[in-house]
């Protein structure tokens, strides 16, 4: 069996009854919210819920629950917190008698503990979120955002609905990669943040980058080209134009193209089961805009962690000034809480700039926790994909989790 890369990113497309049909194995239901943004983007928001719900009242599941949300990273989706389990390959609905490191998967262990609500939102511009009220997603003008308008724009009417729907003045919150680094912008400029998100948990957060070693950094070749044409970025056409045809091979097992991909952007690992490699190509990657992935090549760039740079006319048009501003995550509260997870071969964000990030937080006072995956390799993607994940991070995000469950 031979899959061209540009057919599996029409499997993905799919993605959605996929969804689905890994909840209905686990007797959960999946519910959606659309959330309209100020300007005029229309989001999907999702929440995971279990037989619960339905036995008793919409607000005795809620009053009972924490309310958490799960945020997915650059080229993610609401459903990559429900992809990575072997045992999703097979029907069961009893998740009594089993342990979340077996399980492997962040989503099933957070519902099964009946301590959390589970809600995932869907960023503007992937396959869940790509209707606006004005503007169709074939033009250019749909997709000028970058991670700048995902923070300021999508992330706050979301909380407030959750709040709304759920009565709870507090939600915690996990965030991967790109949605690590939405929490970081939101906190830094919107301080008032810190009283309605605790704890924040932020996976591989992409703050400093410039020591990355993914192929990513190539991308910041092509960045002058994307700056001037706002559009679509479709991971898996530009990998087979870069890489020229991509053939994976998913029948032999060393499948080994296709895992040099795979480490090539994410970094060297010793925790991907190739053999599932096809299963979560209908996942990921999703579609985002050309600015938010140019936005990385300028963090890359500069060593900034700062809004995006449109160029000197346009800059100053924004911010009244010709250079960019930083977000300033001194203006995050002294004694907040945040845990930072990273890992030891993390191709995207390298453990040099983790520490540099640590560091000057922890220079802010705040409450930084840092829990470094206790493994010679673990790159960017094992958050999402590890064999191992259920241990190694899922086990231990819920266990720091629950330490700020009764405040
Ligand atoms: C699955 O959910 C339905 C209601 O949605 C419930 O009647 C049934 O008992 C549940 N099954 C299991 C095994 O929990
Ligand atoms: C809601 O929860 C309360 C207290 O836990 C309980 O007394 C009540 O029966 C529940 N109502 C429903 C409809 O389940
Ligand atoms: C699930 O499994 C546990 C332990 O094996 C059992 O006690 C329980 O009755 C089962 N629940 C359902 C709904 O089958
Ligand atoms: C539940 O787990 C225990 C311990 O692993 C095992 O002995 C038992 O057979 C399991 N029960 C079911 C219904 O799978
Ligand atoms: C939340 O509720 C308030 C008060 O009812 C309402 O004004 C606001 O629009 C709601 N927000 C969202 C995002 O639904
Ligand atoms: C890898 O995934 C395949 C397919 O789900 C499974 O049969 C195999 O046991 C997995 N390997 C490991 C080491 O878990
Ligand atoms: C940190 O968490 C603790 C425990 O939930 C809480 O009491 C405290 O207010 C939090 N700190 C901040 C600044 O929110
Ligand atoms: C700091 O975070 C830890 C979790 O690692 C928590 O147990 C502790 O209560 C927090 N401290 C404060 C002052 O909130």
């Amino acid at each position: 069996m031979k899959f061209h890369m540009l057919i599996l990113f029409h499997l993905m497309i799919n993605g959605s009854f996929a969804f689905q049909s890994i909840l209905s194995r686990y007797n959960l239901t999946l519910q959606t919210y659309p959330i309209v943004t100020v300007d005029g983007y229309i989001l999907r928001l999702h929440r995971v819920i279990t037989d619960d719900y339905f036995q008793s009242t919409p607000h005795n599941y809620s009053q009972s629950r924490k309310p958490i949300i799960l945020q997915h990273g650059l080229f993610g989706a609401s459903n990559n917190f429900f992809i990575n389990s072997q045992e999703s390959d097979y029907p069961i609905k009893n998740l009594t008698n089993t342990t979340c490191a077996k399980l492997n998967n962040i989503g099933i262990c957070l519902l099964k503990t009946q301590r959390y609500d589970v809600w995932l939102p869907n960023s503007r511009g992937n396959f869940y979120s790509n209707a606006h009220l004005h503007l169709s997603n074939e033009l250019s003008s749909f997709w000028k955002f970058n991670s700048d308008h995902m923070s300021a724009y999508d992330l706050p009417p979301t909380i407030e609905f959750i709040q709304n729907q759920t009565k709870h003045k507090q939600i915690a919150y996990i965030g991967y990669s790109q949605g690590a680094s939405l929490m970081f912008q939101l906190l830094s400029s919107r301080p008032e943040y810190s009283k309605t998100i605790n704890p924040f948990i932020a996976w591989a957060p992409p703050i400093y980058i410039s020591h990355m070693t993914s192929m990513m950094r190539y991308l910041d070749t092509t960045i002058p080209f994307f700056q001037t044409t706002a559009g679509r970025f479709v991971p898996m056409e530009y990998l087979s134009n870069y890489i020229g045809s991509l053939v994976c091979d998913f029948s032999s097992h060393t499948n080994a193209l296709c895992g040099r991909v795979l480490t090539s952007i994410a970094g060297p690992t010793n925790h991907l089961n190739q053999t599932r490699v096809p299963n979560y190509f209908q996942y990921f990657p999703s579609i985002a805009s050309t600015w938010s992935v140019v936005q990385f090549g300028q963090w890359y760039r500069t060593n900034r962690f700062a809004y995006f740079d449109y160029g000197l006319i346009e800059n100053y048009h924004k911010y009244g000034q010709y250079s960019v501003p930083e977000y300033r995550l001194e203006n995050i509260p002294q004694d907040y809480n945040i845990t930072i997870f990273h890992g030891s071969t993390d191709g995207f964000v390298s453990e040099q700039d983790t520490r540099k990030l640590i560091d000057q937080l922890l220079s802010y006072r705040i409450n930084v926790t840092e829990y470094r995956i206790p493994s010679d390799t673990w790159n960017h993607l094992d958050f999402l994909f590890g064999i191992d994940a259920g241990r190694l991070v899922y086990e231990p995000t819920i266990q720091m989790l629950d330490r700020f469950l009764n405040h």
